[in-house]
């Protein structure tokens, strides 16, 4: 797009009944060209505008790639709701992370939906099985539940196959050390930001039970 904003004024000043153009006229140009680039580069496709440029660097590429041991969830394909009452969530400081809640508060509310729509537009790519006897227990939880300890079946909630809906969070595909951590804090109630639904379930689940859900959600493609 600028470039073709810069050849157009070009070709105008130039084959204007082939007088040069004036002076003034060209460093108008020039400041207009200049504008254009810069208001346009925040457009451009393949390059990830601000305030999710900075985002990437602990999400990984695309959202879809967290740094490892950073305990950072893979924010490509969550739902546009989800993203943004998470943000508000660390916003306010009803869900903590340091990190994030400094973060989050630098953001505008316009900040925040675009961040929403660019992260729910990319696509999550799952992880490998690493564990095929785990990942099989984790299975019959999530699609039945576990009745001696009540747990009910996660797909009730956040639907066939882990991919979520609205403020029930896609899941599947998600990393295991990020999974593990999250259904720990519900457990211990150091996450309360869902009115009370996750943190019921989760204080049903044993630790091996965790490990057992987190390692078969990774893999759901
Ligand atoms: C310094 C590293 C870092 C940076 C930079 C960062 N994040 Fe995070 N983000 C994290 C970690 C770690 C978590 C998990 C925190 C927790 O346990 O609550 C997280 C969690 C989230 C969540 C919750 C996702 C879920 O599945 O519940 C959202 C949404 C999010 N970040 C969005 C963003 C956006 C948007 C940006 C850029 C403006 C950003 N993050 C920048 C590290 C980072
Ligand atoms: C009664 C409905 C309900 C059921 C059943 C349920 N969940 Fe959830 N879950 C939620 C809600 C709602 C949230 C999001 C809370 C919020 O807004 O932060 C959530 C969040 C989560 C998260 C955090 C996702 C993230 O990106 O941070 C994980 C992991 C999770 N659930 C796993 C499970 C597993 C595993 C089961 C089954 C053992 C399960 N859920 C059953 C309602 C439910």
């Amino acid at each position: 797009m600028n470039l073709i904003v810069t050849s157009d004024l070009q070709d105008e000043g130039m084959t204007h009944n082939g007088k040069l153009i004036s002076r003034s006229a060209l460093l108008g140009s020039a400041l207009g060209i200049l504008a254009a680039v810069f208001l346009s580069s925040a457009a451009v496709a393949d390059e990830p505008a601000l305030p999710y440029a900075a985002c990437l660097t602990c999400h990984g590429d695309a959202g879809n790639n967290p740094i490892p041991g950073m305990l950072a969830p893979k924010l490509a394909g969550l739902d546009a709701q989800y993203i943004t009452k998470q943000l508000h969530d660390y916003q306010s400081g009803r869900r903590v992370h340091e990190a994030m809640n400094t973060l989050a508060k630098t953001l505008s509310e316009s900040d925040v939906n675009a961040a929403a729509e660019y992260f729910s537009s990319q696509t999550r790519t799952p992880d490998e099985v690493t564990d095929k006897v785990l990942a099989k227990q984790g299975e019959a939880i999530i699609k039945h539940g576990y009745s001696s300890n009540a747990v009910p079946a996660c797909v009730n909630c956040h639907n066939d196959g882990m991919y979520g809906a609205a403020r029930y969070p896609r899941v599947a595909g998600q990393k295991p050390d990020y999974l593990i951590n999250q259904l720990t804090h519900f457990k211990s109630g150091e996450r309360h930001n869902d009115f009370g639904q996750m943190s019921r379930v989760a204080m049903r689940l044993t630790d091996d039970q965790i490990k057992a859900v987190a390692e078969y959600i990774s893999t759901l493609n």
